[in-house]
């Protein structure tokens, strides 16, 4: 077999073999590829499409390319969220602690800051020592003690997902659904999770755009993974606003931590948190009634229990636990600049597009895999959408490390809000939730 002839050959859009998927993966993973080769495959997939077939093989070869975590007799009761990728998007860290204490163990695989938001990994890690590089076998033997684990996708697993992922960034090509469900479920299958839970994010500030997209995305998530034999559940949410207020990574994990203490239970962060925690009990059979799981979960938020997970998993991982009485144990940025609403109205929306290039301006995103990011820097959004301000009220605040990229974020920032007279009707963050166990999986 010859990689250029299969380049060719998808790109006049015919559909590959088994044996040419795992050629193609294989290749690549051995160098005899290069760079530029799958990078011209990986277009040429986006233009032309796959196959379910083709669709499947991959998630296989990807997902096979390194070890699979064996959680033993624990194994088919391992339960992982995943989402897609969002602005603001930090329910994993509100999410993870609350399962736990419900009792479900949770393996977590999570991504660096990639695209136009702000990875799991890099975010834990503005907690000073946390440590997300574990083995397999710390992994196992920490969902075994505290039920709980949120760890980085290390070296040996899937790592044919982590290069391809990394170069479908470099290249711009994260939208594209047969990648997108490959790369995710391929991780499943390498952590052993076999009870998955997928946030599958449409609009600005998603890689999936639109509906539509995240539709067509969502419906192959499923269909894979019934292929795959896993247990799977997508919940296709609107990213069209940043996630909660804090965009960035150290201002996040701190509204995360609000969260667990019971301080946020209005707004669209803990109507997203316990909207796929539900999911997932229900998922798993332990609820059949969503509002009484959801009465379970809010109980498990102000009783403590929630955030007493979040500090064992912190202690567990070698961070410092004090960050969450003290959120000054953060590293700060050098500059805090409030920013003034110029005009008195009702929010109407604020593009998560332009807050992701705020964002991206105050180098909290990252450009390639191997640069750094910054993890002091941010925007707090003190007006979500449906909030009145005032004219000269703060609106938002930038926290910088330089005063020319404050600059460039408020620009962007002060371009991201729509003010106006009129009230907005609020529409409902959840589109639609499909599982495997549905008859008919398409939405
Ligand atoms: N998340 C992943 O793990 N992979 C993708 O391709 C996109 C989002």
């Amino acid at each position: 077999m010859n990689f250029s002839d299969l380049i060719e050959k998808k790109k006049q859009g015919k559909a590959h073999s088994e044996d040419e998927i795992n050629f193609i993966v294989s290749s690549y993973m051995s160098g005899e590829a290069s760079d530029a080769q799958a990078a011209a495959w990986t277009a040429a997939v986006y233009f032309k499409g796959m196959t379910l077939d083709e669709t499947v093989s991959l998630t296989e070869a990807l997902g096979k390319s390194g070890k699979i975590i064996n959680f033993g007799e624990l194994g088919d009761k391992i339960a992982d969220k995943h989402s897609t990728g969002g602005v603001g998007d930090k329910v994993t860290i509100t999410l993870i602690p609350l399962l736990a204490a419900a009792g479900l163990p949770v393996a977590k695989l999570a991504d660096r800051t990639l695209g136009a938001s702000a990875g799991t990994v890099d975010k834990l890690e503005a907690i000073p020592n946390l440590n997300t590089n574990l083995s397999s076998g710390m992994i196992v033997n920490q969902v075994k003690n505290i039920n709980a684990v949120i760890a980085s996708q290390a070296d040996d697993l899937a790592p044919a997902d982590k290069k391809m992922y990394a170069l479908r960034n470099e290249i711009g090509i994260l939208n594209s659904a047969p990648l997108v469900a490959s790369s995710i479920i391929a991780k499943k299958i390498a952590s052993g999770a076999s009870n998955i839970i997928i946030d599958v994010k449409y609009g600005s500030g998603a890689c999936m755009r639109t509906l539509e997209d995240a539709r067509e995305l969502a419906n192959l998530l499923v269909k894979v993974a019934k292929r795959l034999d896993k247990s799977l559940t997508a919940i296709i949410t609107s990213m069209e606003e940043p996630l909660g207020r804090a965009v960035g990574h150290a201002i996040e994990v701190i509204e995360a931590i609000e969260f667990l203490k019971g301080h946020c239970d209005n707004g669209d962060l803990a109507e997203l948190t316990y909207a796929i925690g539900a999911a997932t009990l229900l998922h798993m059979d332990l609820y059949n009634n969503d509002a009484e799981a959801v009465s379970y979960l809010k109980n498990l938020v102000h009783s403590g229990r929630a955030l007493e997970k979040f500090k064992e998993l912190i202690i567990a991982q070698g961070g410092a636990p004090d960050v969450i009485e003290n959120y000054d144990k953060f590293t700060l940025p050098a500059f805090k600049i409030q920013c003034e609403a110029k005009k008195s109205g009702f929010v109407q929306n604020i593009s998560a597009d332009n807050i992701s290039c705020a964002a991206k301006a105050l180098g909290a995103l990252r450009d390639g895999m191997s640069k750094p990011v910054d993890l002091s820097v941010g925007i707090y959004l003190n007006k979500k959408s449906g909030e009145y301000v005032s004219k000269g009220e703060v609106l938002f605040t930038i926290y910088a490390n330089t005063e020319e990229s404050a600059k460039i974020a408020q620009m962007y920032c002060d371009n991201a809000f729509s003010v106006s007279e009129s009230k907005p009707s609020r529409n409902s963050l959840i589109y639609k939730i499909i599982s495997t166990k549905d008859e008919d999986e398409n939405v």
